[in-house]
């Protein structure tokens, strides 16, 4: 119950951090909204907020306050994760690289953990505490830790850690439930189970898992048939909820790409085993992701690249032309309006052949005393068979079978449908319907409902009523009266149909039409948008985000992307004028069958012009002095720490650590500097460094190029044997090692710690030495976790001597520089920075996400980062791939003014390397009630003093 109201939670999940302008939170909490959703899930990454032990900063783009408020302007309420630990496919799966230095077990209650746990809860506790309903904020619910769930062999669950952590919540003035995300249903910490128990019980399922190569395969999944029953042994008092479900993929190095995982969890994903958890008597339920994002400087682990699309509903232009968007639409207002729902009992799924009369069809029933659900799916559920079927179910008016009218229902292949008996809308009583509801209003006499069906299928419905149906718009087929009930056929088509039925008007939709119908609430008297209750049905297009009414004119909100023709079907008051982003249509036209009013509004289409990013006046530097034998590394940190808390993962076998978060670098890229002197006698070199997956890594002794692991996007470690030139006897000599760091691993089975897993040089042999003989230098990004851009957070630069600098921030000194376009690029193995700027000037009113697309023939390995306006935005492996396009959202460009682009090209072969395409590119052209977007801070270069 909120605030009195019974709801069932119906979310998506969406993370700020990944989202780095805080102008877009409300446009995402709209968009999710517009679906009929009430809430949003969010993780808190920590390593974005603590990149120094007990330097805490939320603030900017890594701010709460704004967040909060978004949600709230859109009426959304939230589900705060904010760990410790996460997971979400980020940097150490949320823990700041410093915790490789901790000693103990991270996620146990090992004290010199536990202290930096509490610690981070003590400054992020509060935080949260202020945004809590108890204090007219937006969360709900709060989840401490996340999936604390799988013990690696011989070990058990720390619950003592659990409590810990959930006391620190408490003691930071927590006062909203705990909720849990259990890896599964494994049933830890359900209510009653002592120690580390949270309030409401939840879990997670992500049933197709995370390979998107095959994204039309669904055999070898996992189906649950169990869940509901399982819940009842687990944690009866509660409700039943899954605190993610999948919503979409990530996607790996080499990985097949987004738009591959949005297939493979697609429309159909989302019919079928959406439905299978309402089966189950789902109420809190959480899609992960809603919106995915962008893992933009360096906040993703190894394995994942930049974007983080998800092929999720909201692409990660924040489009939502993805049919699973608009399918969730009608899943999600069919529960907003079917509060039978929550109170039903669901039945387990074994007894099929009860229901339907062939065993292909599956049938799991949810009751009550008077509504019942019947969730129908193929008993294959991978099935892309048509099946006819009849259904046999009880009802108030005894035993039926459908259809009654002759003929069978048909269930095409990947679909799953909740057929409804005994369904009440506003006063009346649907007996049955095989279509299914999308929404239905109930405003003084009139009783408007919708239901849709799939293309070509037949469907039926009854009501005891002594009307006569009349048809407004459109056709019905075969149709009865007898008895004091009404009942009648037809078959789905494009050709919406309309039926009057006394006070109800019912409209019959296929599904391609219903998903331009929207659901809108309006807004409570003191303006609050978390009303459920009066909302208006309006038939448009694109996007609608909010409706008003005022003296009955109806102000809509929204986005188009072609002209639409829009139709109010139902308000609860009457309405007589209509406008759109703030324009009154001037030709509103009343339907005399209907009453309803309709109006043409254009779609205008605007100038634009993006700048062709190649032939701009690009600056270049070199950016690996390193190599020249004048570069003097003596403000470098010394790698001569003998001894590291960081043996979990591995013992460590160089005389000196040379794991990269044992000297507080924990992102972007390292340098090591080998000093030696030479004996003459030296052939080979040989080393072994570890990244992550997708890393790879460029050795040099002085200025000769000795060879690059370029990296495969799977290996995360790799010995190079390396050849070395004569060296002179008595000679010093430095080498010097880059290493991409990829992020951390995550850490999700306890006591792996695989968090720990160290970035750097973990061992190396320079034949005939000894390896104390070489003394090493290393760096990270300048400071290390003395960061220097407070701005855009702890990990957003890495080892790179035009980084370090600061280069890649707005307005570097390029005077200095001299010209060269990364077209040209470089003909040794080196690294090179190239410098632009270009203005834009993009219409209002306009909604014109851009991407910068690389387009590269030859395969010739080389790496390159994008920073735009100082954000990087863009990790691109031209030779591992799978990204190639690189969304930078509005808000880190500037709309309307001077942007500062920073690219950086490290050739691993001793050939060199080219970036032989790079443009800017639209991704869409909408036109949109939303903005202008504030621009994120973006502070611009100045000198760094200290930089080396
Ligand atoms: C879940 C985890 C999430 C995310 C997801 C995969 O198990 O809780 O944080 O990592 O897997 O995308």
């Amino acid at each position: 119950m909120i605030n009195g109201e019974r709801l069932m939670i119906y979310s998506g999940e969406f993370h700020p951090f990944r989202l780095p302008v805080p102008g877009l939170w409300l446009d995402i909490f709209q968009k999710i909204k517009a679906l009929g959703f009430n809430t949003v899930s969010f993780y808190v990454d920590w390593a974005l907020l603590e990149g120094k032990q007990g330097d805490f900063s939320a603030e900017g783009v890594f701010g709460f306050e704004p967040f909060f408020k978004a949600a709230k302007d859109a009426g959304i309420y939230l589900l705060a994760r904010p760990g410790p630990y996460i997971n979400a496919e980020s940097s150490g799966g949320g823990f700041p690289g410093w915790i490789q230095r901790t000693r103990g077990h991270i996620r146990t209650s090992a004290p010199d953990f536990l202290n930096a746990v509490e610690g981070y809860i003590s400054k992020i506790g509060p935080i949260m505490a202020e945004g809590q309903i108890t204090k007219g904020g937006p969360i709900l619910l709060l989840q401490p830790e996340n999936e604390y769930s799988h013990p690696e062999d011989g070990h058990v669950l720390d619950k003592a850690y659990m409590q810990a952590v959930e006391d620190a919540y408490r003691k930071a003035g927590i006062v909203v439930p705990f909720i849990n995300n259990d890896g599964l249903n494994y049933g830890y910490f359900a209510p009653g189970t002592g120690l580390g128990e949270v309030d409401i019980y939840g879990h997670d399922s992500y049933p197709l898992g995370f390979d998107c190569s095959h994204p039309y395969n669904w055999t070898g999944s996992y189906f649950p048939t169990d869940f509901y029953a399982v819940h009842e042994q687990q944690s009866p008092s509660t409700p039943y909820a899954i605190v993610e479900f999948q919503g979409g993929s990530f996607d790996p190095w080499g990985g097949p790409g987004y738009d591959d995982c949005a297939i493979l969890l697609n429309n159909e994903f989302e019919r079928v085993y959406y439905k299978n958890d309402y089966s189950f008597g789902v109420k809190i339920f959480n899609l992960y992701m809603g919106y995915g994002g962008t893992n933009w400087g360096n906040l993703g682990f190894a394995v994942g690249y930049t974007s983080y699309d998800y092929g999720g509903p909201i692409k990660e232009d924040r489009t939502v032309w993805r049919e699973k968007y608009s399918e969730l639409k009608l899943q999600a207002n069919f529960f907003k309006v079917s509060p039978g729902y929550l109170i039903a009992q669901p039945h387990n799924q074994t007894n099929q052949s009860e229901y339907a009369n062939t065993s292909e069809i599956n049938v799991t029933p949810l009751t009550t005393n008077l509504t019942s659900f019947y969730v129908v799916r193929h008993t294959d559920w991978t099935s892309t068979a048509t099946t006819p079927y009849t259904l046999r179910v009880p009802s108030s008016a005894g035993n039926l079978t459908l259809p009654q009218l002759g003929g069978s229902l048909t269930l095409n292949g990947r679909d799953s449908k909740v057929h409804v008996i005994d369904y009440p809308v506003g006063s009346h009583v649907l007996l049955y319907s095989t279509a299914e509801v999308f929404t239905w209003t109930s405003y003084g006499s009139k009783t408007t409902v919708l239901l849709y069906g799939g293309p070509g299928e037949t469907h039926e419905i009854a009501l005891e009523t002594d009307a006569h149906p009349k048809i407004i718009e459109g056709h019905i087929g075969k149709s009865k009266i007898a008895g004091g009930r009404l009942t009648f056929q037809w078959r789905v088509s494009d050709q919406r149909a309309i039926v009057d039925i006394g006070s109800l008007t019912i409209y019959l939709l296929d599904r391609n039409s219903a998903y331009n119908y929207w659901v809108l609430d309006l807004p409570a008297e003191d303006g609050s948008r978390y009303s459920k209750s009066d909302p208006v049905i309006v038939k448009a297009g694109y996007l609608l985000r909010t409706a008003d009414i005022k003296t009955g004119m109806l102000a809509l909100t929204g986005d188009l992307n072609a002209t639409t023709s829009f139709e109010v079907i139902s308000a609860p008051t009457k309405v007589d004028g209509l406008s759109f982003n703030g324009r009154r249509a001037s030709h509103l036209e009343e339907s005399h069958a209907t009453g309803a009013i309709s109006a043409v509004v254009e779609f205008e289409v605007p100038k634009s012009h993006i700048p062709d990013l190649l032939s701009l006046h690009w600056k270049t530097v070199d950016s690996l002095p390193e190599i020249q034998p004048s570069y003097d590394d003596s403000k470098w940190t010394k790698a001569d720490h003998t001894y590291t808390n960081n043996t979990e993962t591995r013992n460590l076998t160089t005389p000196t650590s040379l794991y990269s978060s044992d000297y507080g670098y924990n992102g972007g890229s390292l340098i090591y500097r080998g000093h030696f002197t030479a004996n003459g006698k030296e052939s080979a070199f040989s080393i072994q460094t570890q990244g992550g997956e997708g890393y790879g890594a460029s050795v040099w002794v002085g200025e000769h190029f000795l060879g690059s692991w370029i990296g495969d996007g799977d290996e995360s470690h790799f010995t190079q044997n390396l050849t070395l030139p004569p060296l002179t006897r008595g000679k010093p000599y430095v080498l010097t090692v880059l290493i991409d760091h990829m992020g951390n691993e995550e850490s999700g089975p306890i006591y792996s710690d695989t968090m720990k897993m160290p970035r750097g040089i973990l061992d190396y042999t320079l034949a005939g030495r000894s390896a104390s003989e070489i003394s090493w230098k290393v760096t990270g990004n300048l400071g290390g976790e003395d960061y220097q851009d407070r701005v855009r957070g702890p990990l957003n630069e890495g080892a790179m001597f035009a980084e370090r600098q600061g280069w890649h921030l707005p307005g570097p000194p390029t005077d200095k520089f001299s010209s060269g376009s990364p077209s040209a690029g470089v003909s040794n193995a080196g690294v090179s920075f190239y410098f632009a700027s270009f203005d834009l000037d993009m219409p209002k009113g306009y909604d014109i996400p851009l991407s910068f697309v690389f387009t590269n023939s030859s395969g010739i390995p080389y790496r390159s980062q994008l920073y735009v306006n100082g954000y990087q935005f863009g990790k691109y492996i031209n030779h591992i791939g799978p990204q190639t396009a690189f969304p930078v959202p509005e808000g880190i460009l500037n709309y309307d003014g001077t942007n500062y682009i920073a690219l950086s090209l490290w050739a691993m072969n001793s050939t060199g390397a080219k970036v032989e395409g790079l443009h800017l590119e639209s991704t869409a052209l909408i036109q949109t009630s939303y903005g202008p977007v504030e621009l994120s801070p973006m502070p611009a270069w100045r000198p760094r003093p200290d930089a080396y």
